[in-house]
């Protein structure tokens, strides 16, 4: 690794901890986290260069004294701009707002960057007219974890994971630099930044949000872009940072979003806490908990969901580390504590959680707390604490200056949130050359260049989730008025004239053409959707097929094939490889696309301008099921390991790679998913009724009624268990929801092994005629079980997990053999409920709650 000076404050006391590690030994992280750090014992104590003012603690003492209860409560409130006021934003006392993923000003996606200041001086505006003694500003968050990237326009950086690829913690210091300048225009103070798990396993959605699979890295690069973002602070030029997910996001089982992390408590400090250790060391002012629930691996305790976890929230993080900011949970996060809702949980203030992420249920959060603490759920000491960390930072970060959002040097400017050489810089610094056979790279300016691919002239599939959407998804080039895609990028270096583009292979004939270049890759997405679940492999053509048909058809026809792979995380790719001459890890570049040529393509002379400096820091798989862990420990050694990476110049041939990709799926899975929040390949929702079919597609938004002129179905996307998971669907005729695979599915393995179809469901309106749950197995060959004395019997609004042994529908004729629908509810008016989880799960069969299909009729 290279070693550089971090010009940033903070950086003489990253050096300083790092000896201290070293002296501590003690404690024993897991035998296979080769990336631990420590070994340290305990939580150390952390030494951020925000030092204690003695005045400003008076002044925060003063103020506080001066507030009454439900002031205090509406300082630890933060409410999502969607439902929420400038108005209620005085009447309530709100201490921040926030806009989550894809929410802008208005609703609206091209919102400009006037539109997003003039909103932030609203909200600025009333707090600083509620009438109490000392008018506290509100304090707006966001996810700006790729350069702005809820805002139109704004440009766009490299996901973390390409970050992480550059070895260049003084790139990552620069890009917080500008991020910050970017969000100041808009009139925003906060940023839900940096992300700092620690990944084990490539398998989790949120990959792309982590700098490296290592330990040290991460804590590295947390310190730059924590010392980039806040700069001065208090300054026109910082915001404020948030180190998340506190602790252990990034080593759930599976690499389940949200899950359960399993480990020792040595490894938490020493892996995974690492992050935070940087960031606090180089001042964040606030850390946001983790979704994720905790199991000590060494004494079998289950410490359950984070935000729950005084021991660490408290006892860690504020009493060991220190840490005098404020701390955040996580949207609705609370509401997954047992016996809370998203509107009450005294469980998550008691463990030490200063600020509450409501972001629609916060009126009801505000009068539920006042009653915990008047009735003495919660002491006051407590709720003193929370608004006394909380004024502190608005104090250091100059919010009590007593200038507007718009006063701000940056405020309004639109060069402001552009940065474009930068970025551009950055893709070139990210890119990761795993094969260069036969030095085909780089390509000359001037030779003909066939380019392929659905990602080639896709600005969104360069970007990934968390951009300008929450998932990514729902966004076309139009929506990136300032950005370059890799094909516009291409055209540039080599001449216009010289470029062929097709987006799918057709009847391509190469004979005109010095080399091909294909783009190809993962679709955005982000938390939950983007998991691959136990049952898939980390194979990359078998969830995206047509990217290897494109290189089948375009290989292997003596013209050179240089692939560029977009993804937000590490995937097998041995078949790939073979069929490309080059190969390059692109991750997911952002909006400059340009910086991929600036590589790809020499400069005039034919030699390279640029060269391949990215370095993995992520182990890449050799095989489709790798096991968890880091750098590739377990059975498979990685196929490049964590620092691998080709430059020009470098004579390292690749060669033929072996290809094996288990048809069934890794391991025995024990479950195979049809929807849960997403489809999962090859079943499809569907709405049929009439005669006819719809396909339902990704839009976790639209409400759908189908069919358009008389509906039969209302279709919107609800939470049953976690965000946006579920669809509610309301029968307003006679039709059916169902879900359809691409052919047929044999279930009898599954049968064998008292399999059942089971899914998660929440009564909206009981039934008053039969509903049916059917698997279908080609024509004519349908079973149907009877669920309406189960659905009548539901409480409305209660989570109640069905489950229908797959014996059942075999009793009823189904072929198990041949499953063509595995999931189909048939009902009339009046009935509405929500449905998720929908899977096949062997052994459920057995359960207690199954369905017993003798009494069925
Ligand atoms: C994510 C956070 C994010 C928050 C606000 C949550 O679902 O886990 O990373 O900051 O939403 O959008
Ligand atoms: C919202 C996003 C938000 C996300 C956080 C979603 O339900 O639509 O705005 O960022 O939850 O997890």
């Amino acid at each position: 690794m290279k070693t550089r000076n971090i010009a940033f404050l903070g950086s003489a006391c990253l050096v300083g901890l790092v000896s201290a590690f070293a002296s501590n030994v003690a404690g024993a992280a897991d035998a296979h986290d080769a990336t631990a750090i420590g070994p340290l014992a305990d939580w150390p104590r952390l030494h951020s260069p925000i030092a204690r003012d003695a005045a400003l603690e008076a002044r925060v003492a003063e103020i506080l004294a001066g507030m009454s209860l439900p002031q205090k409560i509406g300082q630890m409130t933060q409410a999502e701009i969607k439902s929420i006021s400038p108005e209620q934003v005085r009447e309530f006392h709100i201490g921040s707002v926030l806009n989550g993923g894809g929410s802008w000003p208005g609703k609206n996606k091209h919102a400009r960057v006037g539109d997003w200041l003039a909103l932030a001086d609203a909200y600025y505006d009333a707090s600083m007219t509620t009438g109490m003694p000392v008018p506290i500003p509100v304090i707006w968050g966001t996810d700006a974890v790729h350069g702005h990237s809820n805002v139109f326009g704004a440009t766009i950086f490299p996901h973390n994971i390409g970050l992480g690829a550059t070895r260049d913690p003084d790139l990552v210091a620069a890009i917080g630099t500008s991020t910050a300048r970017a969000v100041r225009a808009t009139g925003i103070d906060w940023v839900f930044a940096p992300a700092v798990p620690v990944v084990r396993n490539a398998r989790w959605g949120r990959t792309y949000e982590s700098f490296a699979e290592d330990a040290a890295l991460v804590r590295e690069y947390a310190a730059a872009e924590t010392g980039g973002l806040q700069g001065r602070l208090s300054d026109d030029a910082g915001v404020v940072a948030t180190a998340k997910h506190f602790l252990g996001d990034g080593g759930t089982q599976n690499g389940k979003d949200q899950g359960l992390t399993v480990t020792s408590l040595a490894t938490l400090i020493n892996v995974h806490g690492q992050g935070y250790f940087g960031a606090i060391e180089a001042g964040a002012q606030t850390v946001m908990i983790s979704y994720n629930s905790w199991k000590d691996a060494d004494s079998g305790v289950d410490h359950g969901k984070m935000h729950g976890n005084r021991e660490l929230v408290t006892g860690a993080l504020k009493d060991k580390m220190g840490f005098d900011g404020f701390i955040v949970s996580d949207w609705n996060a609370i509401g997954q504590l047992p016996g809370c809702t998203n509107a009450s949980c005294a469980k998550a203030i008691n463990a030490g959680i200063d600020m509450m992420m409501v972001p629609d249920d916060w009126k009801a959060f505000i009068e539920n707390t006042i009653r915990q603490v008047e009735q003495g759920e919660i002491p006051m000491s407590r709720i003193d604490d929370a608004v006394t960390r909380i004024l502190r930072v608005k104090l250091r970060a100059g919010l009590f200056d007593g200038r507007k959002p718009s006063a701000n040097r940056y405020a309004g400017r639109m060069d402001a949130v552009q940065d474009r050489a930068l970025a551009r810089r950055a893709v070139r610094e990210s890119l990761v050359l795993l094969k260069n056979d036969r030095g085909v790279l780089p390509l000359k300016p001037g030779s003909k260049v066939l380019v392929v691919g659905k990602s080639a002239d896709s600005v969104a599939d360069q970007s990934g989730g968390w951009t300008l959407t929450w998932q990514g998804t729902d966004n076309s080039n139009a929506d990136f008025p300032n950005a370059d895609s890799i094909l516009a990028g291409i055209r540039e270096a080599v001449g216009n004239g010289n470029v062929t583009f097709r987006d799918s292979p057709g009847d391509v004939d190469v004979a005109g053409f010095d080399a091909i270049v294909a783009v190809v890759g993962e679709s955005p997405y982000a938390e939950g959707a983007g998991d691959i679940v136990p049952a898939s492999t980390l194979s990359h053509s078998t969830r995206r097929p047509e990217d290897l048909a494109l290189l089948q058809a375009i290989a292997g026809k003596g013209k050179p094939v240089v692939t560029v792979l977009l993804s937000g995380r590490p995937l097998y790719v041995n078949d790939l490889l073979n069929l490309s001459d080059a190969f390059v890890a692109a991750w997911l570049p952002g909006s400059e696309g340009k910086g991929v040529s600036d590589v790809l393509v020499g400069g005039a002379d034919g030699k390279p301008a640029h060269n391949f400096t990215g370095r993995l820091s992520f182990s890449w798989p050799g095989v489709a099921c790798p096991a968890p862990g880091a750098r590739g420990a377990g059975d498979a050694p990685p196929l490049f390991g964590v620092g691998y990476g080709l430059s020009y110049g470098t004579d390292a041939a690749v060669g033929v790679l072996p290809v094996s990709i288990p048809s069934a799926g890794c391991a025995d899975a024990s479950t195979l998913s049809i929807f849960n929040m997403r489809d999962f390949a090859p079943f499809a929702l569907h709405l049929s009724g009439n005669g006819e079919q719809f396909k339902l597609g990704a839009d976790l938004n639209a409400t759908v009624e189908w069919p358009r002129d008389q509906p039969l179905l209302r279709v919107r996307t609800v939470q049953i268990s976690t965000q946006q998971d579920a669809k509610e669907v309301a029968w307003l005729g006679p039709a059916s929801f169902l879900s359809r695979g691409q052919g047929a599915s044999n279930f009898n393995p599954m049968r064998s092994a008292n399999g059942a179809l089971q899914f998660d469901t929440v009564l909206t309106t009981p039934p008053k005629s039969p509903v049916l749950a059917s698997m279908e197995c080609g024509r004519n060959c349908v079973a149907s079980v009877d669920l309406t004395k189960m659905f009548a019997g539901l409480e409305p609004g209660r989570r109640h997990t069905v489950i229908v042994p797959l014996a059942c529908f075999a009793l009823r004729g189904a072929d198990l053999g041949g499953i063509e629908v595995p999931f189909r509810i048939t009902a009339d008016k009046p009935f509405a409920a929500a449905f998720t989880a929908i899977q096949i799960v062997a052994g459920a069969g057995q359960d207690s709650s199954a369905l017993d299909c003798d009494i069925q009729p």
